[in-house]
């Protein structure tokens, strides 16, 4: 199984993402780091540690970013909740956070073979552009960075063309796409592919950590909505069946002007793998089963 470091501002489909990659056993999560997104730091940090304490976990959540790299955040309480789990009460972590993510980072890094980490990016890109600026040869060992975020023929949902994790830190975004790991960017083209129903949310009733992805879920439709779209659950899942994605390498540019975040595919751009299909059918299955 793949080594991994999560890192996430959850975040209701940040959370599903995460009971997925605990709950499945097909991940050696190392940890997660927070990263202020969906809602404030102190928040995700708490939401994070509640997460591991559910599913039995003993992993640490390091304290990452608490802002942008160069801006402000952007606020989503409007769809997370101020709590960031649409108001899902979850046991608080017994275990304190650790105080600094990319310092922990660069500790599991280091310790292990180069190349045998992967990071799972379900929100903005700070902590990653943190890493390698401050400890690049670290960052240079990470295996691959699978992102979620941005849009390519899809329309935005902040901007008309920007995404929410891309438009938050586009400057972060830029500072991952010159560093040239191996990265795929796992954009709203895709996620928007893989809804959760009512169906689909009956399908999770049943276990214990089913009833809280399914609870978590109702809060996702709160605005009466028939269908969300799973967008951080997806990057659990190029990670474990890369073959249900269609992969199409391409070169990219961020826009930091006009509609900050937005991605543009261009000749000079800088290499990356973007996910532009996936077989919806086999993704709901297999995150059914991750929840058994
Ligand atoms: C992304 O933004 C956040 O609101 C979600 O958690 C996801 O990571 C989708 O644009
Ligand atoms: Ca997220």
């Amino acid at each position: 199984s793949d080594a991994v470091i999560i890192d996430t501002d959850p975040g209701l489909d940040d959370a599903i993402a995460i009971l997925f990659a605990l709950g499945c056993g097909r991940f050696d999560v190392l940890g997660l780091t927070s990263v202020a997104g969906n809602i404030g730091i102190e928040q995700t940090t708490a939401n994070a540690g509640s997460l591991l304490r559910l599913m039995g976990s003993s992993v640490p959540v390091a304290i990452g970013a608490a802002r942008p790299l160069r801006r402000e955040s952007i606020d989503e309480a409007a769809i997370h909740g101020d709590d960031g789990l649409g108001g899902v009460v979850l046991k608080p972590s017994d275990a304190p956070p650790l105080p600094d993510a990319v310092a922990w980072m660069t500790e599991q890094l280091t310790s292990r073979p180069a190349h045998t980490v992967d990071v799972l990016a379900l929100g903005p890109l700070t902590n990653l552009a943190r890493l390698i600026e401050t400890h690049p040869e670290a960052a240079a060992r990470i295996g691959r960075v699978i992102a979620m975020g941005g849009a390519i023929d899809e329309k935005g949902n902040v901007g008309p063309n920007s995404e929410f994790n891309f438009a938050s830190d586009p400057e972060a975004l830029q500072v991952v796409l010159v560093a040239r790991l191996d990265l795929t960017l796992i954009p709203l083209d895709v996620t928007r592919r893989v809804r959760a129903d009512a169906a689909y949310l009956e399908s999770l009733r049943g276990t214990a950590h089913g009833e809280v992805a399914a609870a978590l879920l109702r809060a996702y439709f709160h605005d009466g909505r028939e269908s969300r779209p799973l967008h951080d659950p997806c990057v659990m899942l190029f990670a474990l069946a890369p073959d249900i994605f269609a992969i199409e390498r391409m070169r990219l540019a961020v826009d930091l002007v006009d509609d900050p975040g937005a991605i543009r595919v261009t000749p000079d751009g800088w290499p990356a793998q973007v996910a532009m299909a996936v077989d919806t059918e086999r993704a709901l299955s297999l995150l059914r089963g991750g929840f058994i």
